[in-house]
């Protein structure tokens, strides 16, 4: 009878099931009614007294590890089929979501780009100012209403500490510390208190231009600009220059380049004149060179300032500046594979 046990103990240990049906069928073989375990309750009977105690425990035990191998077993294939009716292992998992690159940031980089290729470095200056830099330095006049026409946010008065109100006052940064050759970009974030619309806003971005060295003149302006605007917006695109006036440059000059939309034909966006206004600029004034110890008698010099917002919503058909700074990803999303 005990070898009998150990046999069939050996047998519950070999015992493997791949399907649900196979731990039914060691089921039935093992423990049911009529299963081989059950059976040796009955041969039970037949067991000399003095064995009883003996067998009796080996039969309990064997079946106690039957019963767990069992229930081991089919718990393993419940927990298999919970799994496999959620998840599909040999699915592709979910892609990771990626940024993209500011439209603003996109064009800035893009004219950083071209004055490179023409020779311009570039570089930055302090958002915080004082007038020296923005204004005075700048050829306005003490008093001047350019200091209110450009809105100013005052952050001290007496002396004064402001936000900058254009990215002109890093020419004179540089200037200030660095004698000609100077061929230089400074791109920039400018503030001007400024009446929120869908044309202008409080916090834009400007990229500055500047050009000193012996015998720098009127046609390097014209043709560095004109190499830029075709760059830009397509090698058909030509260049108009409108006689203008800022305190920093004598003579100024407004660029307007030919609408790239409608090709100069007229349409909407270039209010049916055909060109585009994109930037202002002039030859350095020689009192701007002469504030910053630069000897105006050897040196002239060439400048331009452009609006970074105002040059992306042209060449993405952007209607409202406002999207720029919600920071919508819809919104955002669209651009960097446009480029
Ligand atoms: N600073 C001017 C503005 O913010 C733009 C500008 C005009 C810059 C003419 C220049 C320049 O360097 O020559 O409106």
């Amino acid at each position: 009878m005990l070898e009998k046990i150990k046999a069939l103990q050996e047998e519950v240990e070999k015992a493997v099931a791949s399907t649900k049906e196979e731990v039914e069928e060691l089921r039935l073989k093992f423990i049911s009614k009529k299963g081989s375990i059950s059976q040796l309750f009955d041969d039970f009977k037949n067991v000399s007294p003095e064995q009883k105690k003996e067998v009796g425990q080996a039969i309990n035990t064997l079946k106690n590890f039957a019963l767990e191998k069992i229930n081991s077993l089919k718990e393993a294939f419940e927990n298999a089929d919970s799994n496999n009716t959620g998840t599909d292992l040999s699915m592709p998992g979910e892609p990771l979501k990626l940024g993209t690159r500011h439209p603003l940031s996109l064009v800035k980089n893009e004219i950083i780009g071209i004055f490179g290729r023409l020779g311009f470095t570039v570089a930055e200056g302090p958002e915080i100012e004082d007038d020296w830099h923005v204004f005075s330095a700048l050829n306005f006049p003490p008093e001047h209403p350019a200091r209110d026409m450009q809105d100013t946010f005052f952050i001290e008065k007496n002396p004064d500490v402001l936000l900058r109100t254009h990215t002109s006052s890093v020419q004179i940064r540089v200037m200030e510390r660095t004698q000609p050759p100077i061929r230089m970009i400074f791109p920039g974030r400018v503030f001007r208190n400024e009446a929120i619309s869908a044309r202008s806003h409080c916090i834009f971005h400007q990229i500055e231009g500047l050009y000193v060295d012996e015998n720098v003149s009127f046609a390097d302006l014209k043709q560095t600009l004109l190499q830029f605007a075709k760059e830009l917006f397509g090698e058909g695109t030509q260049i108009r220059l409108r006689p203008s006036y800022f305190p920093f440059t004598e003579p100024s000059a407004e660029m307007d380049v030919s609408c790239s939309i409608c090709g100069g034909k007229g349409c909407n966006v270039c209010k049916y004149s055909g060109w585009l206004e994109i930037l202002g600029c002039g030859m350095v004034d020689p009192n701007v060179l002469e504030a910053c110890n630069i000897d105006s008698k050897k040196y002239t010099g060439f400048a331009f300032g452009m609006g970074i917002e105002r040059i992306t919503m042209l060449r993405y058909g952007i209607k409202d500046i406002r999207h720029f700074f919600e920071n919508d990803v819809r919104f955002l999303k669209q651009f960097e594979s446009a480029m």
